[in-house]
């Protein structure tokens, strides 16, 4: 085995590679990848890959050779801490899966038709910034998975704790936590005021266990057995909550610039829909909506919200003939693997009928991760992705002119930059947009 650190490039003495890959993340991996090949490394810690069978290999790998990256205020664990962790955190995900699983979602579809229906109605045809409003949307659904009827606050809870945690997101360094700048205080602040509207929502609902079970999250925790710490469910609360709210937003955001690029495609979509004023598809859209669930899987092989996955190793290990040692960082790049020609033919063009064939090879196509910290949410996303897909096209035109100009910002999660649209309702038996012109046909 050869036991040297991957190439890369040297970059600056003292600033290293930081200001080249923050003037362009992907131009920055695009040209190193086609100079050193699918593993690199960034600086003396960092090292990237681009291989779909090293990616799936060191994603697999999470929990015994290496570790997921900590949240930017998980603190520091004590040597053995990290273990329990770890363990504490797979037996929440065991109960976690089922309450998530497709056939539990299925439950959820008409609230989330009605929390759609009553988010974008809200906008009445006015322009409006996309991401905000699909942040709310999943922010309400994502509350109600978890807290049924308790959810009320929840929801602008989770807004603050989004706006609290983007400048990590958007940095390509980090100062320590303990710093006192003003976002580390503002983090810790409403990162205190959530967990207590937590507490309190757990409390409440453990003293009132004679009412009958809602079958939300909150629930399926508290009945588990063995029981849940207090601390474990709500811990558990907050990464589903957390993990079900700006991801799938911006992917709901990506998805309505394809569909305002793509009028034909809309069109299509409102066929398989039916008619704008009838019902959702609810109950199976899975099987009943086989366009509207390829456009959401062509648009999260475009555009994967989670465009890179971090591991950091525990141990000296291998990867692909390179020595890392611990505490080296593996970036995998889903963004970069799904526009590789190797694995996807025509790799940048937006066509979902590629997944009317064949399925891809393991490590090509991960969006939602692999391995043992896979996406718990990935089957309800779906479910919720694809209605939404659905139910926009056929109730709603949407307009954005700059649509095209709204391209992937390449930081924290990857979503169209300030994308900015209308969404008009459409009048029953109408076969002309809001601009008067007509309809596109399905079909084109
Ligand atoms: C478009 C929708 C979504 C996408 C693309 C997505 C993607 C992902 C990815 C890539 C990971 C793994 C990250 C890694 O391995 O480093 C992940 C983890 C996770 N996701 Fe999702 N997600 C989506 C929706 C959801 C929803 C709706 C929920 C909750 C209802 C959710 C809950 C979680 C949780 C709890 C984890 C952490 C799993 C763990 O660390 O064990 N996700 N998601």
């Amino acid at each position: 085995m050869d036991t040297a650190r991957p190439p890369g490039p040297r970059g600056h003495w003292l600033m290293g590679n930081v200001v080249e890959y923050d003037r362009d993340r992907v131009a920055f991996l695009r040209r190193h990848h086609r100079d050193y090949g699918d593993v690199f490394s960034y600086d003396e810690r960092i090292v990237f890959t681009i291989d779909p069978r090293l990616a799936h290999r060191v994603l697999t790998a999470t929990n015994r050779d290496y570790v997921t990256e900590p949240a930017p205020f998980a603190g520091s664990s004590a040597p053995g801490e990290a273990g329990e962790t770890i363990r504490a955190w797979m037996r929440a995900r065991r109960v976690v899966r089922p309450a998530l699983a497709d056939s539990v979602g299925m439950g959820m579809d008409g609230r989330f038709v009605a929390i759609l229906d009553a988010v974008l109605d809200r906008t009445a045809g006015r322009e409006v910034e996309v991401l905000p409003v699909m942040l709310d949307l999943a922010a309400r659904a994502v509350a109600e998975l978890c807290l049924g009827e308790d959810a009320a606050d929840v929801p602008e809870s989770l807004a603050d704790v989004h706006a609290a945690l983007l400048p990590f997101e958007e940095a390509g360094y980090q100062l320590p936590t303990w710093v006192p700048l003003p976002r580390n205080r503002r983090f810790f602040r409403v990162h205190r005021r959530t967990s207590e509207t937590l507490t309190g929502l757990v409390r409440a609902r453990r003293a009132a266990h004679t009412r009958p079970s809602s079958g939300d999250l909150l629930d399926v925790l508290l009945a588990a057995r063995p029981a849940m710490s207090e601390a474990s469910v709500i811990s558990t609360l907050w990464s589903v909550l957390i993990g079900g709210h700006g991801v799938p937003a911006a992917a709901l955001t990506s998805i309505v610039r394809e569909l305002a690029l793509r009028p034909g495609l809309a069109a299509d979509l409102a066929d398989e829909a039916g008619p704008p004023g009838g019902p959702a598809a609810v109950g199976c859209p899975r099987a009943r909506l086989p366009l509207a669930e390829a456009v959401v899987r062509e648009v999260l092989r475009l555009c994967p919200p989670a465009w890179t996955m971090t591991r950091v190793a525990c141990a000296a290990v291998d990867l692909g003939g390179w020595r890392l040692r611990p505490g080296d960082e593996v970036l995998s790049v889903p963004y970069l693997i799904h526009r590789d020609p190797r694995w996807w033919p025509d790799p940048d063009a937006f066509d979902p009928s590629r997944w009317h064939a064949a399925r891809p090879a393991p490590g090509t196509y991960l969006p939602f991760g692999s391995g043992p910290r896979f996406c718990l949410g990935a089957a309800a996303a779906m479910r919720q992705l694809t209605l939404a897909t659905s139910r926009i096209a056929q109730r709603f035109h949407v307009r954005a002119p700059d649509a095209a100009a709204a391209e992937p910002a390449f930081c924290g999660r990857l979503a169209p930059a300030g994308l900015r649209a209308a969404f008009h309702p459409i009048e029953p038996g109408r076969t002309t947009g809001p601009d008067g012109r007509p309809r596109p046909q399905a079909g084109r």
